[in-house]
């Protein structure tokens, strides 16, 4: 979101408290915002909040001379990367459809040659109803893009269809416009997280994962257009937006979901941390100390990357991860070589800024022809960059 310029318009539901919110959330993300605001909803929050919040001059009237912008109608939607607009009450949706132009914010939208979001907040009944949808798809038919709205208890006390989207869902949808769309009508199988592998109900073999690389990574791939398969291990991370989630325990359920899933994927990313081997034993009930020997017996997990490069799809990218303590770049090659890779993603996993549970990581990327040293940057960046790899590798680049 850094440097980039948000029309933030708002209009007169009660939805608006939380939209105010958003836009706090693209200033702390080093976004600019300026923000627009229907009549009705200067009744929910005032201008003087969202000036606040936003930094900048709030707009409320095309015509009042004390806003200092007589044209910003014009000027606001041209220094815009994006029209967001939340919430979009029935009203406002009416008038985009139609193309009216009574306030200062639809005309903006008419004078607007970004990219418009939308998204509606409103009655469940409202929402429903024939002329409400009618309204929807004309803006959907004018290449606008409408973020459908949550289910469940309204402002008004009635359950259903009409909340505002959860805000993850919507910057989402921004990121994405902000994306290059270099991924799109590929299917990317990504895995993320631990494995546990069960000594007795009560304990099991982990390890540090967390889950944000491989996480990381199915947001920016999905943001380039893929579409996205994470097979996660037990993680305490939200769902990244429109990605297919697949939740597993164990190396071996995290085995019998990929080799589902690989067939007809384009891209693997294997992110996840699998157990190479669990107890020998998972016995049923826990077991008393008084019984425990000094000694737990082990025995080796299938190598998912492995048995993946060794029954390679054609024009499949295959892309696993090594996390080394020592001879980093001597372990990239070897497991480059050993399991049939088309690029090897290294990070050590002594430093303090890399490797499990925090939120940057430093990599190396080893291919067959080159290696690559990336910068310490967050996770998402670095997902960007092994990203960027990917799409080198894809046939016909
Ligand atoms: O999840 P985070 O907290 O963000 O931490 C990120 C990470 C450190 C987990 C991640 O960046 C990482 O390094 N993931 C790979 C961890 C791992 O298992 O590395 P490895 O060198 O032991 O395994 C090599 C490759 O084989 C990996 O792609 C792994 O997914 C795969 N493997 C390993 C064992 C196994 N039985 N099956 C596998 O497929």
């Amino acid at each position: 979101m850094r440097g980039r310029n948000i029309l933030f318009g708002l209009s007169g539901s009660i939805a608006a408290f939380k939209a105010a919110g958003w836009v706090h959330s693209l200033v702390k993300e080093d976004a600019r915002v300026n923000v627009v605001m229907t009549r009705s909803a200067t009744r929910f929050i005032t201008p003087l909040t969202l000036g606040a919040l936003s930094g900048n001059q709030v707009f409320t009237d095309m015509f009042s001379e004390g806003e200092g912008e007589p044209m910003a109608h014009i000027s606001l939607p041209r220094e815009a990367d994006v029209v967001l607009i939340a919430p979009a009450t029935a009203q406002t949706i009416a008038r985009l459809a139609h193309g009216l132009a009574d306030d200062l914010l639809s005309t903006a939208v008419l004078a607007a040659t970004v990219p418009v979001v939308i998204c509606p907040a409103m009655n469940s009944n409202m929402l429903a109803h024939p002329a409400t949808c009618r309204n929807i798809a004309t803006l959907r038919q004018l290449g606008y893009q409408v973020v459908d709205p949550d289910s469940g208890l309204l402002a008004c006390g009635d359950e259903g269809a009409g909340r505002l989207p959860e805000w993850d869902r919507v910057r989402e949808t921004l990121l994405a416009l902000f994306s290059d769309d270099d991924l799109a009508g590929e299917k990317v199988l990504i895995t993320a997280g631990p494995t546990r592998e069960a000594l007795d109900p009560a304990r099991y073999l982990t390890n540090r994962s967390s889950g944000k690389m491989g996480y990381a990574l199915a947001r920016t791939a999905r943001r380039r257009g893929a579409d996205v398969v994470l097979v996660s291990g037990p993680v305490q991370l939200d769902p990244p937006p429109d990605v297919e989630l697949i939740t597993v325990e164990t190396a071996e359920e995290m085995l019998g979901a990929v080799l589902e899933q690989a067939a007809d994927s384009s891209v693997i990313i294997k992110a996840a941390a699998v157990a190479d081997f669990r107890p020998v034993n998972n016995h049923s009930h826990k077991i008393k100390k008084a019984e425990a020997g000094s000694q737990l017996e082990l025995v080796p997990n299938r190598d998912i990357l492995a048995e993946l490069g060794n029954n390679r799809q054609d024009n499949q990218v295959l892309v696993g991860f090594a996390a080394e303590s020592r001879n980093h770049e001597a372990e990239g090659q070897r497991k480059l070589r050993s399991k049939n890779v088309d690029l090897i993603v290294v990070n050590d996993i002594l430093g303090e800024d890399t490797g499990f549970d925090v939120d940057t990581n430093q990599v190396t990327l080893i291919s067959r022809d080159a290696v690559q040293q990336l910068e310490l940057m967050s996770k998402e960046e670095t997902a960007n960059g092994i990203l960027d790899r990917v799409v080198g590798l894809l046939p016909g680049e």
